[in-house]
């Protein structure tokens, strides 16, 4: 079957060590099932294992993407939860130590077909089509678990997102709309602030620019760049939701503002299986679009990839595989 896979692992050239080609058909083990993948979507993770992080040598080549929409063995049509628990794991995945996602250690999903626990399927409500289920299972399972878990946000409040064309950062706008919060982003750039406007926020703000009034709650994905204005954006008590970095782990701490203020930093990580089939639900109850910024067939993966490592995205990049 046709996938795109790591073949090399290259910190400074991701797309270095992509490979699009031919590989054995997946080995499907007792409880799981194989999903004739239909639609994949590309995200930051993807990157992140071309250049080595969270991906190791040995385990090459490994099949990438985390995100698939498809139709199982009983002709089901399903989304994948991308979480992969360690065998006897019971409750929430998110926090089992050894779990991992799809692509880390078992093959990933931009792929003809994949093999998962039967556990990870979710039905695909009529309302979405594979290329808008498949922008679900990551960005958006981080998004909900961000907003709705960990935030401690009531609606009413008031959210900043940081780095609003990212996927997980528009996905957050469009949620956290429909949560019924008040919603403020920031961009570098200017078409990136009026998307996030489409998208549903309130009001939009260059990357590091003063804020009329400070937030309940700050969602992070951007790290280094946009760490200390988002500790400046948040009033006495607020919190600081991180899930990611993409530009930089290592941001100043600002102890002082953190503990006279008394602010919080929570991380936050994927989703439970449970979560999932919640984001699901209220995808499909409140009419929410994912965002697709292009659609590409797997031969093309490459062209995708370097827009995730250029910043060059507006929502989610989508693999048409069948
Ligand atoms: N913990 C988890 O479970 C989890 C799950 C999903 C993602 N993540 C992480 O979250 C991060 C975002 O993921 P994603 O898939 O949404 O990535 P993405 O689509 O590539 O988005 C990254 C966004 O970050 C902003 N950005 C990047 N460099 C910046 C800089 N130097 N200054 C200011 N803003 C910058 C950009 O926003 P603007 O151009 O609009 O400013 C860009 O759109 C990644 O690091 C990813 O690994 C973690």
């Amino acid at each position: 079957m046709l996938a795109a896979f790591a073949l090399r692992i290259d910190p400074d050239d991701p797309l270095a060590g992509l490979e699009i080609g031919e590989v054995p058909e997946p080995n499907v083990p007792e409880g799981w099932v194989e999903v004739e993948v239909r639609a994949a979507a590309l995200n930051h993770h993807d990157v992140w294992s071309l250049r080595g992080q969270g991906l190791s040598e040995e385990r090459l080549p490994m099949i990438l993407g985390c995100d698939a929409a498809g139709v199982d063995s009983d002709g089901n049509e399903v989304l994948v939860h991308a979480v992969i628990s360690s065998p006897g794991w019971r409750g929430d995945d998110s926090l089992d130590p050894k779990r991992t996602l799809l692509s880390e250690l078992h093959p990933g999903s931009l792929a003809e077909r994949l093999a998962v626990p039967r556990e990870n399927l979710i039905p695909k409500p009529a309302s979405l089509s594979f290329a808008e289920a498949a922008c679900l299972p990551t960005a958006y399972l981080t998004a909900y678990r961000m907003l709705f878990t960990r935030s401690g946000l009531q609606a009413g409040d008031t959210v900043l997102i940081q780095g609003a064309g990212g996927g997980v950062a528009s996905a957050a706008i469009q949620l956290a709309r429909a949560g019924g919060f008040r919603v403020w982003a920031t961009s570098r750039e200017q078409r990136k602030r009026d998307y996030a406007l489409e998208l549903g926020a309130h009001a939009v703000f260059e990357s590091g620019e003063r804020l009329p009034e400070k937030v309940d709650a700050v969602m992070e994905t951007v790290g280094e760049a946009t760490w200390k204005h988002s500790l400046r954006a948040l009033k006495p008590g607020g919190r600081i939701v991180v899930s990611g970095a993409t530009s930089g782990f290592n941001p100043p701490a600002d102890l002082p503002r953190i503990f006279f203020l008394q602010l919080e930093v929570v991380g936050s990580t994927m989703g439970s299986r449970e979560e999932l089939g919640r984001l699901v639900s209220l995808v499909d109850a409140q009419g929410i679009e994912p965002q697709i910024d292009r659609t590409l067939p797997l031969a093309e993966v490459a062209s995708g990839i370097q827009a995730l490592v250029d910043g060059d995205v507006l929502g989610k990049i989508v693999v048409e595989v069948s």
